[in-house]
């Protein structure tokens, strides 16, 4: 870690962090809640790695008050939630529950009372199970349904939240939930997934409209990337590196800015319509951008059903995931998107950024977890280094508040500022949340 001094961050920064629904919530048969496909899949056998599900998760659902604490207690000026689609339209088409959104109603008013801007996700990856039944992100009428839960939950929270995000991370619910089936919904569709990816984007664009009818608050998407790198010189595994980055890059960001879907996907783009790209291409004022790290591409071997292989990255640090900890890939992705997206492209929020390490308290229940404070440090310093060279970048979110239940990986990987011994649902703020706090606060 750098022993000098971090750089200031410009007046007005946006600090953060970011939780979603499924997540932390639990209470998922509270005041008529309908099921989710990550409920569903949770409690099929074999899908979560030590067996949990997110029927407790953080239990936040009965103790938010005491999250909104902890959240006051670091200073940061924003808080980035999802709102559960099955709470407010527990089956997806038929009738709003207000019960659902009373829960973020309060939520927000607390998350003001305290000085925080509540930073709303609409979709987290939870869709109603009904909508599944019914095809999923797979038929086009989930875009119009997920626009209208965008305009009910805008009705009633519009005049309070700060910032909408439409969709969270559209490529990994496609890619993980319909690609390759290892998170929910399961499907296994490789590339014939991509009517998902074009549905999600379609009502990204719809909820766009939805919420600019509702509210004058600042619209995003949160999409993650990651700065690829080919293994070798060679023409092929460039060519796979260009596949993979038009793939996890470009698909979800490209027909934002008006510039179609990557062609060289060779995608089958049947579900596009006529005036869909211009739905998809309504302006944002924001891009959210989640960075975990870089990923290594070779050429595919033969046969291969896909355009690349991925290949581990070498001279870095990693995390509990094994993720390799890369500050100067978020340098480096944070210059393409501005070289790439030029003047088309909004400010960025950082609206994800964070690490999993196996933290437990010691002896004296103090949880002292110094490779997140090194990842948070060197991952702020790329940001500032970016924004020196010219890219707008107005705020940070760290992944996450709190130790949480990480999808596939259930309670195995803690993300959290705050340590959660799920047994107990004690939360102890860990020693990154002290420098974190006090990182903020600096006058
Ligand atoms: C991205 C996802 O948005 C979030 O839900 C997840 O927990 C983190 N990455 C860490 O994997």
């Amino acid at each position: 870690m750098s022993t000098a001094a971090m750089p200031e961050f410009p007046a007005g920064f946006r600090w953060g962090v970011s939780t979603s629904a499924y997540q932390i919530e639990g209470g998922v048969d509270e005041n008529g809640r309908g099921a989710s496909i990550w409920d569903t899949f949770a409690h099929s056998p074999g899908r979560i790695a030590d067996g949990s599900t997110g029927d407790v998760a953080c239990d936040h659902y009965h103790r938010h008050a005491e999250d909104v604490a902890l959240l006051a207690g670091l200073g940061v000026s924003a808080y980035r939630f999802s709102i559960a689609w099955p709470r407010v339209r527990p089956t997806g088409d038929g009738p709003v529950d207000p019960r659902g959104l009373d829960f973020y109603d309060r939520l927000v008013d607390d998350l003001l009372a305290h000085g925080v801007d509540p930073v709303a996700t609409l979709f987290h990856w939870d869709l109603p199970q009904a909508l599944e039944d019914a095809g999923g992100w797979l038929n086009r009428d989930t875009a119009h349904r997920f626009a209208e839960y965008a305009d009910a939950t805008a009705a009633r929270l519009g005049d309070r939240v700060k910032l909408w995000i439409t969709l969270n991370e559209p490529f990994i619910h496609m890619s993980l939930g319909h690609g390759t089936g290892e998170h929910a919904p399961g499907r296994t569709l490789l590339f014939d997934a991509f009517p998902v990816a074009h549905h999600q984007l379609l009502g990204h664009g719809l909820a766009v409209a939805a919420l600019r009818a509702r509210t004058t608050s600042p619209v995003a998407i949160a999409n993650n990337y990651s700065p690829v790198r080919a293994a070798g010189d060679g023409a092929a595994d460039r060519a796979a590196a260009a596949a993979y980055e038009a793939l996890h890059n470009r698909l979800f960001t490209d027909p934002l800015f008006g510039r179609g879907y990557p062609a060289r996907l060779g995608f089958d783009t049947s579900a596009v319509h006529a005036g869909d790209l211009d739905v998809i291409a309504a302006p944002i004022d924001v891009l959210g951008v989640n960075y975990y790290n870089p990923t290594g591409v070779r050429a595919p071997r033969e046969g291969s059903p896909l355009p690349f292989e991925f290949v581990p990255l070498d001279g870095y640090p990693r995390t509990a995931f094994d993720w390799p900890v890369a500050p100067d890939g978020l340098h480096e992705l944070l210059g393409w998107l501005h070289r790439t997206y030029a003047d088309d492209l909004p400010p960025i929020q950082i609206t994800e950024s964070g690490c999993a390490y196996d933290d437990a308290p010691d002896a004296d229940g103090r949880v002292h977890d110094p490779q997140r404070i090194a990842y948070l440090d060197g991952h702020l310093r790329a940001v500032r280094a970016a924004m020196a060279e010219g890219v707008d970048v107005t705020g940070y979110f760290v992944w996450s508040l709190l130790d949480n239940w990480e999808w596939a990986e259930g309670f195995t990987k803690r993300f959290g500022l705050v340590h959660v011994d799920f047994d107990t649902q004690l939360r102890t703020p860990k020693s990154s949340y002290a420098w974190l706090r006090d990182l903020i606060a600096r006058p």
